[in-house]
């Protein structure tokens, strides 16, 4: 099946997606004089149209075409704005939402989220854990959201961007699609570096690249994409990112770790003091365990394999994820039980809010289908390149931090699907220059207005963070500790 929808698409659509393929660097980035060309620059509050987007394009972008407009979409205490980034000679297109910083617009840190998968909408990360509204599951507004206190844009300018195009609002023209994480990234950089170089007031600032889940896999890539790239940009002379830190919730990361993590919690005092998986089901899964890690390590790891890896994969969620599916758990938090689509009730909610002619109004979405919170179309084209198993994202975190990128690995404790554990052995065995730093490094309590928040562990470039009982969605369950962390995580202070 996969096979004859790519023949379809490579006749049908014949030299467009052969021009998508042979993207250079130069297609990307348009021709080498271009940069001094001049680019069309103005301060986001000059767009002031909520009913027709402003367009903008960018000589060394000659691909592509920033389209943005004001909305009284979320919060009303600061300008908002959304809109498309159109791709690739216009057919792709990416959808963003804007949110001023609620204290200092001109002067705050810019920072990026984006929700994992793949396949996930940001839509989601908005709505119910760290945008400036969450959707409203208690009829108390008339608008379909309340008001987050605890929101990210507190101190800090950010925009939730869907991606990659077929996810959420993003979408394409003649069913091109973006299957790999290293393809992703070429976008990512495009749509930052124009939003950069348009709006001059954000030049020179501090850019946070934050997600999380599958963010754990795309976030590493994404900013090692931006730092390649500003070391070409220094070199001819042109703007580079202010690219400063890396935020990853809940990440999947180095896959070595996962199972033994999954174990750990639902076998082990990982995540509670008594272990919830009955001992006939613990015992398989122990007596497992050392079969999985060495048919990953010989075929995804040690020299990767695609029908080799793929087995492994199979055994191994066939003998340690299947039992706790069985439980009815949230795999997300371990605390509750799985109700709605993906186990929360909101991605239902956010769906249907999102779905409302006038939501759409309001966000500008030209999108031609209607919202889905996960696009499996995306999962799946992630899952026949192997995409989580095929590269060792942890050598790009260990490239970042060897050049001066700060890290924060930060998970809740009642995950099960991208635990703290496994990303707590994963970092601890992470090769770079400061590991000798960070093994000698104590573990600590972190407090939030007196109270523990978890624990941590914290170097000048890499921090380890759980916070103690919140799931997968670290800001849904913790607001005020999410908060905490992120904006003690931005000034450089420890948590
Ligand atoms: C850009 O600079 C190069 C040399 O530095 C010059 O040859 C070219 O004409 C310039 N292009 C524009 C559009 O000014
Ligand atoms: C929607 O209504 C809620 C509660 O009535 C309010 O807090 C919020 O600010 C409103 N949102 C917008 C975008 O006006
Ligand atoms: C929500 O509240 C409105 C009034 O504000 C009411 O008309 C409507 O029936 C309520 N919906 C539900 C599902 O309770």
């Amino acid at each position: 099946m996969f096979w004859s929808k790519i023949t379809a698409l490579v006749v049908s659509l014949g030299a467009l997606a052969n021009a998508d393929n042979v993207l250079t660097n130069q297609a990307l980035y348009g021709a080498p004089n271009a940069h001094n060309a001049s680019v069309q620059s103005l301060h986001l509050s000059s767009i002031s149209s909520t009913d027709a987007f402003t367009a903008l394009s960018h000589p060394r972008f000659p691909n592509h075409q920033v389209r943005v407009k004001k909305s009284e979409f979320c919060d009303p205490t600061v300008n908002v704005y959304t809109g498309y980034l159109d791709v690739d000679a216009g057919a792709k297109h990416m959808f963003f939402y804007f949110f001023e910083s609620r204290r200092n617009p001109d002067e705050d840190d810019v920072m990026m989220w984006i929700n994992g998968g793949p396949g996930c909408s940001s839509a989601m990360g908005l709505l119910m854990e760290l945008g400036p509204c969450s959707i409203d599951m208690k009829n108390a507004s008339s608008n379909g959201t309340v008001w987050n206190p605890y929101s990210w844009n507190e101190e800090a300018n950010i925009f939730f961007l869907d991606q990659p195009v077929g996810v959420g609002f993003s979408y394409a023209d003649y069913g091109e699609t973006v299957e790999t994480t290293e393809a992703a990234a070429k976008n990512i950089h495009a749509f930052i570096s124009i939003f950069f170089e348009t709006f001059k007031q954000f030049s020179g600032r501090p850019l946070h690249l934050s997600g999380e889940s599958y963010g754990g896999r795309y976030l590493p890539v994404f900013a090692s994409e931006i730092y390649d790239q500003n070391q070409l940009a220094m070199e001819e002379g042109r703007p580079t990112l202010n690219l400063q830190s890396v935020l990853i919730g809940n990440g999947i990361t180095d896959i070595s770790t996962l199972y033994q993590g999954r174990y750990e919690v639902e076998c082990g005092t990982a995540s509670l003091d008594v272990p919830f998986q009955s001992i006939s089901t613990c015992v398989r899964m122990k007596t497992a365990l050392p079969r999985c890690q060495a048919a990953m390590q010989k075929g995804c790891i040690d020299q990767f394999d695609e029908m080799n890896c793929r087995a492994a994969v199979a055994f191994c969620d066939g003998e340690l994820s299947t039992g706790m599916w069985a439980t009815g758990k949230n795999v997300y938090d371990i605390s509750k039980p799985c109700e709605g689509n993906l186990c929360y009730k909101e991605n239902d909610a956010i769906k249907a809010y999102l779905d409302l002619p006038e939501t759409r109004e309001l966000l500008g979405v030209e999108t031609p289908g209607n919202f889905s919170p996960c696009s499996s179309d995306v999962g799946r084209s992630f899952n026949i390149h192997m995409d989580k198993w095929v590269a060792p994202t942890q050598y790009y975190v260990a490239g970042l931090l060897d050049r001066g990128i700060r890290v924060l690995i930060y998970a809740g404790t009642y995950d099960w699907q991208c635990n703290w554990l496994a990303n707590k052995l994963w970092v601890d065995k992470l090769e770079w220059s400061g590991k000798a730093l960070y093994d000698d490094e104590e573990w600590t309590d972190w407090t939030v207005d007196g109270g523990k928040a978890g624990e941590v562990k914290q170097t000048p470039l890499l921090t380890f963070a759980t916070i103690r009982g919140a799931g997968h969605m670290v800001p849904h369950d913790k607001p005020a500790e999410s908060l905490a962390m992120v904006s003690r995580w931005l000034v450089q202070n420890k948590l």
